[in-house]
């Protein structure tokens, strides 16, 4: 019945990309150059200009409509500011999803990784069916581990220096693993959601 275009939580909204939303997508990830390259390898190439997030937020969008990929923005409820981006990705295999995200800097440390990353958990299990939903963590990123761990996934395995592709440098990774079965009655089950498809149908 999915995919979900617009999730809303008691203090976020996350939905796919739209045009309108390029000048504050390149705010936020400008704001946040230092904090983001820290861990995310994508950002050793911000800031960016305005052109290449149009083109990204297209391709975005392109992707979720023809089911291949779905990049989510964060949003307040408002809708005014960009808290963050995230993704329900289809990297790792059939019947799953990955889980990836990233936060501004000035908006780190009140709970909103773990309030969207629950959203997109009950997303993938109870709209999209999914037997498997996946984090995976760079060794050191503790902030991060705090994530999965809260919301009720499983360490896996850690890889070592697992190849991500796209020419990135390689790290040893955590892979955090939450299994269809294993979901009902986890943390992220408990998360407040609802949401809605392509036509603003309600799907949860
Ligand atoms: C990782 C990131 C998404 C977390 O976002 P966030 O909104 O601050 O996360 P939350 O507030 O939901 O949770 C962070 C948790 O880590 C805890 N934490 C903070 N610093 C920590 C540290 N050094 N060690 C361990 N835990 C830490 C916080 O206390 C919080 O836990 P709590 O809610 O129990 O207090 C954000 O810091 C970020 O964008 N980092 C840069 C990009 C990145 O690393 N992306 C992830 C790639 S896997």
């Amino acid at each position: 019945m999915g995919p979900a275009y617009r999730i809303v939580t008691p203090r976020l909204v996350i939905r796919c990309w739209q045009p309108q939303d390029a000048v504050k997508l390149k705010q936020a990830i400008d704001s946040s150059v230092e904090h983001l390259r820290a861990w995310l390898p994508w950002a050793v190439n911000e800031p960016e200009p305005l052109e290449r997030k149009y083109e990204r937020i297209r391709h975005w969008r392109g992707d979720f409509d023809l089911g291949l990929d779905f990049v989510y923005g964060v949003f307040d409820r408002e809708e005014e500011r960009v808290l963050g981006g995230t993704g329900l990705h289809n990297r790792v295999g059939f019947d799953a999803r990955e889980i990836g995200y990233w936060v501004r800097a000035d908006s780190i440390g009140r709970g909103f990784a773990t309030e969207f990353s629950a959203a997109l958990t009950r997303v993938a299990f109870e709209v999209d069916n999914l037997s498997r939903v996946e984090i995976h963590v760079v060794v050191g990123n503790e902030r991060s581990a705090t994530v999965p761990r809260k919301l009720g996934y499983v360490h896996e395995a850690t890889l070592r220096r697992p190849h991500p592709g796209g020419g990135t440098p390689l790290y040893d990774t955590m892979i955090w693993t939450l299994f269809a079965e294993k979901y009902p009655g986890s943390p992220a089950s408990a998360q407040a959601v609802e949401a809605y498809g392509f036509g603003g149908e309600r799907l949860l």
